[in-house]
């Protein structure tokens, strides 16, 4: 039995509506709201992101992207026995995306499950099928993040509708000798749900509660950058590395400012951060993936390299993986 668990290849993909930020300011301007592209960009380092076109679903994301994956894989869908979804915005409240990617994908079988970390989602989604391929359960895994935060985005607050934006993003995980996943790590704060959060639900053929996304952007701020730093050693230290090590951060694209401020203290220069947040915002759940098959597909991550994920989102939830990719 193989003892690690390995990337064999990885897929994207964004919806084609490209919105920039001079298109979100004058779409808010509609409303009284205002906005710019020096103030977002300023703040966030985000000029444009995708945003799905009406019906498009994260399903529909999510298939696409780990089509790719699994071709980078040099795979057949048929091959893959685990599917695991990390999103905050599926389809339906059940059956879950793995499920319904799974049928359009026709491999039927294997385990499907989603996993709900939010920003933090796909570092869940890829320690989580690491443990099924190390302990034999899963031979081939695909880890998918997909979203279309565009959806439950309150238009009237210019606070968070600049952030986000929609796409997708797959690894294919299969059996190996040698590392792979070398070490991950997550963890959660429940205590701190109300600083990122989007509470609606539904309960009685109705919409309780307010079903778009509500941040405390400061209060996040302070807790990223201090929750990040921690976990990014812990992952380094049970590796037995140093972030001299590290080829690669690939961190989630929620901020400019928090990515590089990480990167700073752990003495990772701004050129080996992988940065895609100027063209995508915020794809919660599928930032890693989309910035991880960016970076490979343009040959700037290469066979050999060690890779460092992290990311944080609402839970509050957290958590870093060290990959040899
Ligand atoms: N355009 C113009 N002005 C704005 C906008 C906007 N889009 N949004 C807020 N402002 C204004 C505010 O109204 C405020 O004006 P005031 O001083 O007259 O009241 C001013 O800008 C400052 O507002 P703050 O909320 O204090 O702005 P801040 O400097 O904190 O920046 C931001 C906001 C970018 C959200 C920041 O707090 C941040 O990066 N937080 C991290 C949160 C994050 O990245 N979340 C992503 C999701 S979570 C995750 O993925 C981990």
């Amino acid at each position: 039995m193989s003892i690690y668990s390995r990337i064999l290849g990885t897929g994207s993909y964004l919806p084609p509506e490209t919105v920039t930020n001079d298109d979100l300011a004058a779409r808010l301007a509609l409303d009284g709201i205002e906005t710019s592209d020096a103030w977002i960009v300023e703040r966030t380092g985000i000029r444009e992101r995708h945003f799905a076109a009406a019906g498009v679903g994260s399903v529909d994301l999510g298939e696409h992207a780990a089509r790719r994956a699994i071709d980078a894989a040099g795979l057949s869908p048929q091959d893959v026995d685990l599917i695991v979804v990390a999103t905050s915005t599926p389809d339906m409240i059940f059956p879950s995306n793995a499920a319904l990617i799974q049928a359009r994908l026709g491999c039927p079988g294997g385990a499907v499950f989603d996993v709900q970390a939010v920003c933090a989602g796909f570092i869940y989604a890829l320690s989580v099928a690491d443990q099924f391929v190390r302990s034999g359960m899963a031979r081939n895994a695909l880890v998918i993040g997909t979203e279309v935060f565009s959806q439950i985005l309150d238009f009237s607050d210019r606070g968070t509708c600049v952030l986000f934006g929609d796409g997708a993003g797959a690894v294919v995980l299969g059996p190996s000798d040698t590392p792979g996943v070398v070490a991950s790590a997550l963890h959660g704060d429940g205590r701190q749900a109300g600083i990122l959060r989007t509470p609606g639900r539904v309960c009685g053929g109705k919409v309780t509660g307010h079903p778009f996304l509500e941040m405390d952007g400061q209060a996040v701020f302070k807790q990223a950058v201090h929750v990040l730093e921690n976990v990014a050693r812990e992952v380094l230290g049970k590796a037995g590395r140093s972030g001299d090590e590290v080829d690669w951060m690939v961190p989630h694209q929620a901020n400019i400012r928090i990515m590089l401020h990480t990167a700073k203290k752990l003495g990772i220069p701004p050129e080996r951060v992988v940065q895609t947040v100027a063209w995508h915002g915020n794809t919660s759940a599928a930032s890693i993936p989309l910035a991880l098959d960016t970076a490979v597909r343009a040959g700037q991550i290469r066979r050999g390299q060690t890779l460092l994920l992290e990311a944080v989102g609402g839970g509050l939830t957290w958590g870093a993986a060290l990959v040899d990719y």
